[in-house]
């Protein structure tokens, strides 16, 4: 939540008692000044702030008036009445607080924040899933573009991708387009995977989803996924967990499900990342584990100091990293970079994200 602060001076003080152990002091103060500057234009513009639980300590803390996972802020970006909204997060979530608001302006500071999922699937994916898979409903994690989310009939977060694909009275689902996490759900929904579909350069999308379709034909109910993946959260592995097992007995260790589902099973508890901040807040252990981007450890060890938190800072989001103090300053001044959906294509997404609104939270 966002620091309120009488001056720049004030606002140093203020991070200094939050950030003292996570952020050295010269970079504090550079900072704090940035930080104090961004408030005041806010206030001036009469913008509203919202934060991904991703971004970075000095960031996280200071300047969103709303922090929280992907369902989170689509929800409190649908209810805002401020005329702006700055996105710190990447551009599907921008994107999404566009559609749910046509006539707010979106800004968000990067126009480099994409998402390796989002990138994995086009508009025209989902159109020969369906004709391949005739009458399944699609299932589009928010991970998506506004044109993927048109072509879709419910989107869903980590937060409440099962309790999405439960309540759809159907036996086949198509799930895009993330292939563990359609793994992790089928787990948890007791449905069988066809397996996820693979670019494959000889063949046209059409032919490689019939080929699929062909190579699954027992009966019962399933979920069929596609192939893209999370670069981040696809590089934690079984062996990682071991190792840190080997060295620390007692961690207590975390997975987002975007995590292969065997590093899932491996891990004492899986949720989205406003979920692991939820758990850590809650429950008492000598020490935490985080599979996920490395800057949500910092955020939590700020706000729970006598908490232990181990880092495996190698795996860091390259888009959630480009959303900086700097650029949100820039993005206040210059009024940049805007988000913008063409409205028949809004028109159609945002039905998919109100059915997903209507659902709720699983956990
Ligand atoms: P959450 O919805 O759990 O915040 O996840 C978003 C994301 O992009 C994780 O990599
Ligand atoms: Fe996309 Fe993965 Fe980055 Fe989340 S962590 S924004 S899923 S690339």
């Amino acid at each position: 939540m966002a620091i309120e602060a009488t001056s720049e001076r004030d606002m140093y003080e203020k991070m200094k008692t939050l950030l003292a152990e996570i952020v050295p002091d010269a970079e504090l103060r550079i900072k704090a000044e940035i930080a104090y500057e961004i408030n005041r234009l806010k206030t001036e513009k009469n913008a509203l702030i919202l934060g991904h639980n991703y971004m970075e300590p000095a960031l996280y803390h200071t300047v969103p008036d709303i922090v929280g996972d992907s369902l989170e802020l689509s929800r409190r970006a649908a209810e805002t009445d401020k005329p702006l909204i700055v996105f710190l997060g990447v551009h599907f979530m921008a994107e999404t607080a566009k559609i749910l608001n046509p006539e707010k302006t979106v800004l968000i500071p990067s126009p480099k924040a994409g998402c390796s999922l989002a990138e994995s699937i086009t508009a025209e994916d989902v159109r020969h899933l369906r004709a391949a898979f005739p009458g399944a409903p699609v299932v589009a994690y928010v991970n998506t573009s506004a044109d993927v989310k048109a072509e879709s009939d419910i989107c869903c977060t980590s937060s409440n991708a099962a309790k999405v694909v439960a309540g759809l009275d159907a036996e086949t689902v198509i799930f895009i387009p993330d292939a563990y996490l359609a793994r992790n759900v089928a787990k948890e929904t007791g449905k069988r995977v066809i397996a996820p579909i693979r670019p494959d350069d000889n063949e046209s999308n059409g032919a490689r989803t019939t080929r699929a379709q062909a190579v699954n034909p027992q009966k019962g109910a399933a979920i069929v996924a596609w192939h893209g993946r999370c670069e981040v959260h696809e590089r934690f592995t079984v062996q990682d967990i071991e190792r840190i097992r080997a060295q620390f007995p007692d961690v207590v260790i975390l997975a987002h499900p975007e995590c292969r589902p065997d590093v899932v099973a491996a891990a004492d508890f899986s949720g989205s990342t406003s979920a692991m901040i939820r758990y850590v807040k809650e429950t008492e252990a000598p020490r935490y584990l985080l599979l996920t981007e490395c800057s949500m450890g910092d955020n939590i060890a700020a706000e729970n100091p006598h908490k232990t938190m181990l880092r495996l800072c190698s795996v860091r989001c390259p888009h959630m990293n480009q959303i900086t103090l700097e650029n949100t300053l820039d993005a206040l001044r210059h009024h940049r970079y805007e988000v913008d959906v063409p409205e028949p294509m809004r028109a159609r997404a945002v039905r998919a994200l109100e059915r997903m609104l209507a659902v709720g939270c699983q956990r």
